[in-house]
């Protein structure tokens, strides 16, 4: 089959491999019918190159037809189309029965990384579990992972988000206890920070703040209803914020940008420098040293209102990255973050995907539809955020 293979830093492509198979009873084989790219293959793409291998398949948001089920899947059969959460997670564990599926212990276990659970196209750390930017896709734990769709009527960017970037804006709204009237302020308009906006207005925020400087992903949001601010200058964004919040700040902050901010380009540097040593050293400086470009966290402490929450949905990775304590305690802050549990949000979310008016635009956020075979060009669009691009689909 062909499958999107991580190459080295800043190269993919589409490559011929074999086939997965069932190798244990509660497998699944999905023929992937869309697939996407997110901000999260981007990480992998650039700053965490140091801890891929070359040949890895790319891939974490994928929805398809179910082909094949081993002896132990009951719940989804051969024909049923169904969307995959990126979290491989068992539904059994302690942590499952909590909603903490991206704890999963079945799943954590077997990676022995010391990491959450197992994850698609995610680095030997989360299981390096082959990914869903494929023909062909494996699905471990499939007993409980895949969500059955409904087979005809929507196409297919209805339920793909499903798979990762919408329950990660559903979980980015709940955890930051975003109350009715709220302000809530996104930082990042990227295709997680669009649906976090979205998210907040649905549930319940009052008014709702978006900042990036990507142009079209500013008119995405205004389009959306979000108040813009175009800079991505901590004392600008805090300026505008306290001019819209009577000098207050935001009730609640989502970062949806990570550890790949814009600024800091002694961080930069730095990242850069990791990937230059020796590969199990430069993996070791890339994870234990405070090498991530905080600057989106720390506009969103400074953003916040005192007792106000901060969610941190964008992705870090560092160990050592200095935190202001002072600041956090003396607002007294919330920080809840985390990786999604994807299964977690999946009844809440349903009624606005089925709802015939796309409340939350699932089918109002793609930017670009390629075929499988353009990947390459398809991460270069999503990287440099060329052509407005704003989220791209693969088609196998
Ligand atoms: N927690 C989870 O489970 C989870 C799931 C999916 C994605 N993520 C993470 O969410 C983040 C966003 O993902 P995405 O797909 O939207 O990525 P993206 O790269 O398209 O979006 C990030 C946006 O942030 C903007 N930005 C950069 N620096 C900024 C700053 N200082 N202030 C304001 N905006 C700034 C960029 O211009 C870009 O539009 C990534 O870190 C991704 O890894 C986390
Ligand atoms: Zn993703
Ligand atoms: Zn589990």
């Amino acid at each position: 089959m062909k499958a999107v293979i991580w190459k080295g830093r800043k190269t993919v492509g589409v490559g011929e491999v074999a086939d997965p198979e069932i190798l244990e009873p509660t497998d699944a084989i999905v023929r992937v019918t869309s697939t996407a790219i997110c901000g999260s293959d981007m990480h992998l793409y650039d700053v965490l190159a140091p801890a891929m291998h070359p040949g890895e398949i790319l891939g974490h948001e994928a929805m398809g037809i179910v082909e094949q089920t081993g002896p132990e899947v009951t719940g989804i059969a051969p024909g049923d189309r169904v969307v995959v959460p990126f979290n491989i997670a068992c539904g059994a564990c302690w942590m499952c029965e909590r909603g903490l599926m991206s704890q999963c212990e079945t799943t954590q276990q077997q990676t022995d990384e010391g990491k959450g659970g197992m994850l698609f196209g995610y680095t030997s750390m989360y299981g390096g579990v082959p990914g869903g930017q494929a023909e062909l896709l494996r699905v471990p734990q499939a007993q409980y992972g895949p969500v059955k769709v409904p087979a005809n009527g929507y196409a297919d960017e209805r339920f793909l988000f499903l798979s990762d970037i919408l329950p990660t804006a559903w979980q980015g709204v709940r955890y930051a206890d975003v109350r009715e009237g709220d302000t809530v302020a996104v930082l990042g308009l990227g295709p997680v920070g669009q649906f976090c906006c979205r998210v907040a207005a649905y549930l319940g925020a009052g008014a709702v703040i978006g900042v990036d400087t990507v142009p079209e992903r500013l008119a995405l949001a205004r389009r959306w209803g979000v108040d813009v601010i175009d800079t991505d200058r901590t004392d600008e964004v805090d300026a505008a914020v306290r001019e819209r919040t009577g000098g207050r700040g935001a009730d609640a902050v989502i970062d949806a940008v990570g550890m790949e901010a814009h600024g800091s380009p002694v961080r930069k540097w730095l990242q850069q420098r990791a990937d230059l040593l020796p590969e199990p050293l430069g993996s070791e400086v890339a994870e234990s040293i405070g090498v991530d470009r905080l600057d989106a966290m720390m506009t969103a402490f400074t953003i916040v209102r005192r007792g106000g929450t901060v969610s941190i949905v964008g992705v870090y990775t560092g160990e050592a990255d200095p935190v202001p304590m002072g600041e956090l305690f003396d607002k007294g802050l919330t920080v809840r973050m985390g990786q999604c549990n994807v299964k977690r949000w999946i009844d809440e979310i349903w009624p606005a995907l089925i709802d015939e008016a796309d409340p939350l635009g699932t089918e109002d956020l793609t930017s670009h539809r390629l075929p499988l075979d353009e990947a390459e060009r398809g991460y270069k669009l999503f990287d440099k955020q060329k052509d407005g691009c704003i989220k791209v689909v693969l088609q196998p």
